[in-house]
Parts: C-alpha cells; sequence; structure tokens
C-alpha cells in the first residue's frame, strides 16, 4: 500500500480525492499497488463529507509520519506552499503538485532536492490542466532540437475570449461564469492580466531550455483591453484573438511573450476554443506536435495530479530524472523581437494626410474594414521589431487598440 496525504481540499483537492475513489480499481491496477489517502489537511471543517474522518489541521502530523510516501500539494500560491513541499521532499517523500507558482519560482531547487533524495517532484497538473505536456516534454520529445513552443495556456482567458467572439458578451458576465465553474483564480488579476499565462509558458520554457527561466523575464499583457469592435475586425479577417504563451527559438536564444495575438485560420490553435487549451511544439526533426484538452476545471485538472501519484508510486525510492538546472536561462532581448501589429484609430476623416501619417510611420500597411464600424481606421503592420513599433505608433494619434498579429 501507498499512503498519501493531500494538501488543500479546495477544488483540485477534493476532485483528487474523488478521482482515487471513483477510479480506484484502475488507479491502483496502473500503480501496481494499492493508493490510499491516509490524510487530508484544510484550514477549514467539512462536516458531512467522507473526508472528515481523515481531515488534519497540522501539517507536522503528516510530514513525520513514515507511512506516508506521496504528498499531493493543491493549495495553490507560494506561501506556505513552497516550505511544506520542501521539507517533504527533505524528508524523503514524493511530491506531486498542479502548483504553478510555485513550479515556476522554486521548480529548479525542487527538482535537485528531489533528485538528490531519490524520490520525485512532478507537476504535470501545473501546465495545461489536464492535458499531457511536461511528461511528453521529459520524456518523448527528447530526440529534438525544439524551435517553438506556443499555447493557449489559460482556460479562464480563452473561455471568455470565445465567449466574446462568438456571443458579443461582456467581458464581466463571462468572467464570472468562469469563476463559478470553478477555472478562474481566486484573484482572477492572474488570469485576465495574463500572469497564469506567463508562469506557465515559463516552466515550459525551462523544460525545453532545461535551465531556470524567470517568469519576471518574460513580456506580459493580459486580455481586459480586447473590445467587440477588434473582434469585428478578426470576423472580417476570418481570424479570432486568442491569449498566447511563447517562446520561440531565433539564433541561439528564445525570445518569449505573453499577449493577445490575432490568428488566422490556418494557425493550429485557431479552434481551441472555450476552456480548452493547446500546446503547439515544433522541433527540427519531428516537426509541429500539438496538445489539446480540458485546461482548467477539477476533474481534468485532478486527473493529471492523480497520474503524477500512479507515477511517483511506480517510482518509489527512484528518481524520474527532470532536465531543468538552476542556472538562470538568457532569454532574447524582447525589443529585438518581430510582429506584425493591427492597430484601430480614430477617422479623423482627412483621408490622403492621415494616410500618409500612417505610412511615414510603417511604410506599406494593409487597410482592413470591419461592418458595422464606423469612423475609424484599421491597419496592419508589416512585420517590425517590438522597439521600433513602440516608437512609431507614439507618431499617430487617437489609437484605439493595438493587437500583434500571426498570419
Ligand atoms: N485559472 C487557470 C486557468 C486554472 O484558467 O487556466 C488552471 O491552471
Amino acid at each position: 500500500m501507498v499512503n498519501i496525504a493531500v494538501l488543500g481540499y479546495g477544488t483540485v483537492g477534493s476532485g483528487v480525492v474523488e478521482v482515487i475513489n471513483t477510479n480506484q480499481a484502475i488507479v491502483n491496477k496502473r500503480a501496481g499497488k494499492e493508493i490510499n489517502v491516509k490524510y487530508v489537511l484544510d484550514l477549514r471543517d467539512f462536516p458531512g463529507d467522507p473526508v472528515e474522518k481523515i481531515l488534519v489541521h497540522d501539517y507536522d502530523v503528516i510530514v513525520t509520519d513514515p507511512t506516508v510516501d506521496i504528498i499531493v500539494e493543491v493549495m495553490g500560491g507560494v506561501d506556505p506552499a513552497y516550505k511544506f513541499v520542501k521539507r517533504a521532499l527533505l524528508m524523503g517523500k514524493s511530491v506531486c503538485t498542479s502548483n504553478k507558482e510555485l513550479v515556476a519560482k522554486h521548480g529548479a531547487e525542487l527538482i535537485a532536492i528531489a533528485e538528490e533524495n531519490n524520490i520525485n517532484f512532478l507537476f504535470e497538473a501545473a501546465v495545461g490542466g489536464g492535458i499531457p505536456i511536461i511528461r511528453p516534454l521529459n520524456t518523448s520529445l527528447t530526440a529534438d532540437d525544439i524551435t517553438e513552443i506556443t499555447g493557449i495556456l489559460n482556460g479562464t482567458t480563452n473561455y471568455i475570449l470565445t465567449e466574446m467572439a462568438e456571443k458579443g458578451s461582456a467581458f464581466e458576465d463571462v468572467l464570472k461564469v468562469a469563476q463559478e465553474k470553478g477555472y478562474a483564480e481566486r484573484n482572477p488579476e492572474a488570469d485576465i492580466e495574463g500572469y497564469d499565462a506567463c508562469r506557465k509558458i515559463a516552466i515550459l520554457t525551462s523544460l525545453v531550455v532545461g535551465e531556470q527561466v524567470n517568469y519576471e523575464d518574460i513580456h506580459t499583457e493580459g486580455i481586459t483591453k480586447i473590445t467587440k469592435e477588434d473582434f469585428k475586425y478578426a470576423k472580417a479577417l476570418k481570424a479570432s484573438i486568442k491569449l498566447l504563451g511563447t517562446s520561440k527559438k531565433i539564433g541561439d536564444k528564445f525570445y518569449s511573450m505573453v499577449a493577445p495575438v490575432m490568428i488566422g485560420k490556418n494557425h493550429p490553435l485557431i479552434n481551441v476554443n472555450g476552456v480548452f487549451n493547446g500546446i503547439f511544439v515544433h522541433g527540427n526533426v519531428l516537426d509541429d506536435v500539438m496538445f489539446y484538452g480540458r485546461g482548467a476545471g477539477k476533474l481534468p485538472t485532478a486527473s493529471a495530479v492523480v497520474s503524477d501519484v500512479v507515477d511517483a508510486a511506480k517510482h518509489l525510492k527512484d528518481n524520474i530524472m527532470t532536465i531543468w538546472s538552476e542556472e538562470e536561462a538568457t532569454l532574447g532581448d524582447f525589443a529585438e523581437f518581430k510582429n506584425k501589429f493591427f492597430v484601430r484609430m480614430k477617422d479623423k476623416g482627412l483621408d490622403d494626410d492621415q494616410m500618409m501619417d500612417i505610412k511615414n510611420a510603417f511604410g506599406n500597411v494593409l487597410y482592413v474594414k470591419a461592418p458595422d464600424v464606423k469612423d475609424e481606421l484599421a491597419f496592419i503592420t508589416e512585420p517590425i521589431c517590438e522597439s521600433e513599433f513602440a516608437e512609431r505608433i507614439k507618431t499617430l494619434e487617437d489609437v484605439y487598440s493595438v493587437i500583434r498579429v500571426d498570419f
């Protein structure tokens, strides 16, 4: 028997207990051992819930119990999760976590401690919810020089953008529904400002590079400035607007960013809608590969956590190597990153004069029209580097929105 303890009985924690109970026979068979939930840790009480009997409020009870082999950390946040997880690993207990903040900030250190102690620190659920992406990067895509990893990595924002695109819904109303469905973070700012996606692309890029990519180094924009009008133009272009986390290798460096991007009908991520996430990877010998599934939600996320529990149970006292050293990776300078830009601005009715200003700023551009939108000019630039764009856009007045374009 393998005893596990679940830290945190929120959406994901209760999902983990549910998955283990629902699929008990299958999970035990795949682990080759019986998985027993010995403890659940939470500050709250849950009267009437079956976990009441195994609920503890004191972490010491769990971490000092020599019969506990695996700790599932699904509390979220860095404090106290980091202290709890580090202590567990130092006590020789494997840890499985869905906590992207923790993994993005301390992943390299915790992996190293697990390796020293011949146990495991696993985090499949930290990126892409139920989608297997960490294990494939670790064990399946090891023959390739990976030159791009681009994903829709946040279910909440993808749900919001999809509803805005399809139903013309208001941003705030859709956010509320996403929160009710358990997709959103406790603080939705992390979703809508792109911080959650930023941590996830930092984790994926760290695994690809094999070094620590600091999420603070990644240029990050959220979706709060995207409007109904932007979607009207996207529709006219048979395109859509998605919050992408991307890392592209140019020369010997990765250039990373999180930002809303207008993608065209041939983009591999165009049909990733609702709470679904999609992750596109390009390898120099494999070519393109896509991962797709539910990126958030109780049971999909719990499924990924329990898959880690099975792996940890199969590899008790046997470290599964993860290449992610504590050495800091140097990312390419974002100012040099090249993109096309979609720009919407006030139509001042000056025709040739205004078009001359635009030509002086950006050279030849592609003008775009959208039905029902009046008194505006919109255009798409040629590829231009970020710093140059930032300078030239200052020469134009009354700009309503700027969105990067990938088609
Ligand atoms: N808030 C996150 C999302 C949860 O919406 O994707 C899964 O990490």
